[in-house]
């Protein structure tokens, strides 16, 4: 575990705040009495939030049911469709004819759905679904591009009370077996494959490799046709999508579900090496992530065109691609490909072209295009952008304000600049809170770079000592979470002692998030970081012992550590040490054999970026690796103490190799 304080006394006092104009406070949907209403009655406050953002089939009785902490019952008693809410009461209401989704596919095609067209395609996709047996509270492993029926797919198993657990599209056959297997998923959707930097690349063979060992769950794989790429095709199990969606009815009646039915299941990484399977019902997850959705990026759903960059894959595609924007009504892009292909203006031709006025997405890209140089956003029409949002890891002032004076202050490709730039809000929150837990309202607080800043109305975030007090403004220590929210987690599927351990043991009826954040002496907060061993490259999060696990099961690898390092893009990188087995072989081909092999078990995001062959590892007597050392020498720093290792001169040894 590294140290909460000691990144604390590097941080420097931000002097830079800017208010909100007075325009957009005029305008804004939230004011500060958000604030002033869930501090007077935290739970009336969630119970108003619910009933406005959701149409409710049954009223809930009771806001929260706490007496079996902790896991929390929210809104009990309701029940509610979140498939009805995101789709069919919009055309109810008359706005079937606004579009719901904008798609820009990798190559350049392009489609939108109405919100009517939208709901016409779940309905038919529900029916599909039940007809190959799918019921109310069956799994089902999505493992898709970031194309329409990824959203579709999610919504019809909402529709049904199925549950969705997404894979992302990067993770290899054997992270997606492990999912479907601890999921016990009955349906995996797919595509054939989608297009990575302008080439197509396959995704059904990863399901195939998944499901060629016996011993699963599945009874059908639904295959889009989305690059044509060719597949062995199983004829037990695979159907394409045309053949069995589009030729579905599109009458398709939902039915109410309780307001703790399981909606999904989204695996994240842990301290341990398997990952952990994070459960959010139906209730409180969609009411925070609606309303959090309309408060923090102002959202006017008639006339924002709304655009969130992360794929469905991640929490944030759930929360604010899948449910949130379509629960509010709101008009979205979604996008396909990657930012730099075929040119790195691809996004800011995007937003020009939908006049995108909300845009939502990850540091590490907003550094990405940062080295990219300025000209390229300068060269497009930006105008329509007025609330900019970031999420994912901490963002260092320096692209906080590069963001807001390039992207946030293009007025034309002329190089005019706005009068009063575009917000930005820094958003902290986990796959485990569901949504948005500390955030600025763009119309009430004065933002300050590189500060994710406070708690939304309704949310008791707090900073604790290792004794678990709270500590005072210019101080730091651990972020906790003091009251339950809507939309926290119920759960880790099928193991509620791992859930109990990991959140809830750490600190007493608090909820230990794993990261350090300090206050600074205004009150505002910061993120430092994971102190647990999880890193966060790109975003991403990635476990050190899952990655340790995978290389140790090589037959080349005796042991292995890996720690993140700092990097200047994508925020940490993966750098593995390893010890290799007697008889192997030092040397490039054993570097590129490992990487790949981590690849292939886990993914291509967690492929190390160095590997290091070292003949011993720092540990301390009792046996323990002391990461805190390599991380020292993977940073290029002089390592720290090394007095507590069983042989101090190891650390020597591995600087030498380092530097050689
Ligand atoms: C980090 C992503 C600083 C943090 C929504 C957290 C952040 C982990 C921020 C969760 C932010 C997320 N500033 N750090 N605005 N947002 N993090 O589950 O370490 O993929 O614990 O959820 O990302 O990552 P996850």
């Amino acid at each position: 575990m590294t140290d909460a304080t000691s990144t604390l006394d590097n941080l420097m006092h931000e002097e830079r705040a800017f208010a909100p104009s007075a325009e957009f406070a005029a305008a804004a949907i939230a004011d500060a009495s958000r604030y002033e209403r869930a501090k007077a009655d935290r739970l009336g406050y969630w119970a108003e939030r619910a009933r406005e953002v959701l149409t409710w089939d049954t009223d809930f009785a009771e806001t929260l049911d706490w007496s079996g902490a902790p896991v929390a019952k929210w809104f009990v008693g309701g029940k509610v469709n979140a498939a009805y809410n995101a789709l069919d009461r919009h055309v109810e209401a008359g706005n079937g004819e606004r579009v719901a989704i904008h798609f820009e596919g990798a190559t350049g095609d392009s489609t939108s759905y109405t919100y009517a067209e939208l709901t016409t395609a779940v309905k038919q996709a529900a029916n599909a679904f039940e007809s190959l047996g799918l019921a109310k509270g069956d799994r089902v492993a999505i493992y898709l591009p970031m194309i329409p029926e990824a959203v579709i797919t999610m919504l019809a198993c909402a529709r049904i009370g199925a549950v969705h657990s997404v894979v992302f599209g990067g993770f290899s056959a054997d992270a997606l077996r492990s999912r479907i297997d601890d999921a016990e998923a009955k349906l995996v959707v797919t595509a054939d494959g989608t297009w990575r930097r302008g080439k197509p690349s396959s995704l059904k063979p990863a399901v195939d490799a998944a499901l060629a060992t016996p011993g699963h769950t599945v009874e059908h794989v639904v295959v889009v046709k989305r690059n044509g790429e060719p597949t062995d095709w199983n004829a037990d199990l695979d159907k394409w999508w045309d053949d069995v969606v589009p030729t579905a009815s599109g009458e398709h009646t939902p039915i109410a579900h309780d307001a703790e039915h399981p909606l999904f299941i989204l695996y994240t990484s842990g301290t341990t090496g398997k990952p952990k399977g994070i459960l959010h019902t139906t209730g409180g997850y969609l009411v925070q992530s609606a309303a959090t959705h309309k408060d923090t990026f102002d959202l006017h759903p008639e006339s924002d065109v709304f655009w969130c960059t992360a794929d469905v894959g991640w929490v944030t595609g759930h929360s604010y691609v899948a449910y949130a924007p379509l629960i509010n009504g709101a008009t979205q892009v979604m996008f396909e490909g990657t930012p730099d292909s075929p040119h790195q203006g691809r996004w800011w031709e995007i937003v020009e072209k939908y006049k995108v006025s909300i845009l939502y997405t990850a540091p590490t890209a907003i550094r990405t295009c940062m080295k990219w140089g300025r000209e390229i956003p300068d060269g497009y029409d930006l105008s329509s952008l007025r609330v900019l949002g970031t999420v994912g890891e901490p963002i260092n002032p320096e692209a906080w304000m590069w963001y807001r004076d390039v992207i946030g202050s293009n007025a034309g490709k002329n190089g005019e600049k706005k009068e009063h730039p575009a917000p930005i809000v820094d958003t902290w929150w986990q796959t485990e809170t569901g949504s948005h837990m500390i955030a600025p309202l763009p119309g009430v607080t004065h933002t300050k770079p590189g500060s994710a800043q406070v708690a939304v109305p309704g949310v008791s975030i707090d900073i604790v000592d290792e004794m678990g007090e709270s500590v005072g403004d210019g101080e730091g220590g651990y972020l906790v979470i003091r009251d339950p929210w809507p939309s926290m987690l119920r759960g880790i599927w099928g193991d509620p002692e791992r859930f109990k351990e990991t959140y809830w043991s750490r600190f007493d009826g608090m909820y230990f998030a794993g990261d350090g954040a300090k206050f600074d002496e205004d009150g505002d907060l910061w993120l430092l970081g994971r102190v647990d061993d999880v890193m966060n490259v790109s975003g991403h999060r990635l476990s050190t012992t899952e990655i340790e696990s995978s290389l140790v099961a090589h037959e080349k690898v005796a042991e292995a550590a890996v720690v993140g390092a700092k990097d200047a893009t994508t925020g940490e990188a993966v750098v593995a040490f390893v010890i290799l087995r007697g008889g192997a072989e030092e040397g490039e081909d054993i570097v590129t054999e490992l990487r790949n092999h981590v690849g292939r078990q886990i993914g291509p995001i967690a492929k190390p970026r160095h590997i290091l062959v070292v003949p011993e590892l720092p540990k301390t007597r009792s046996g323990k690796i002391m990461r805190r050392l390599l991380k020292d020498v993977a940073e290029g720093r002089e390592a720290g103490d090394a007095s507590t290792l069983a042989d101090p001169s190891v650390m020597t040894r591995i600087a030498q190799d380092m530097r050689s």
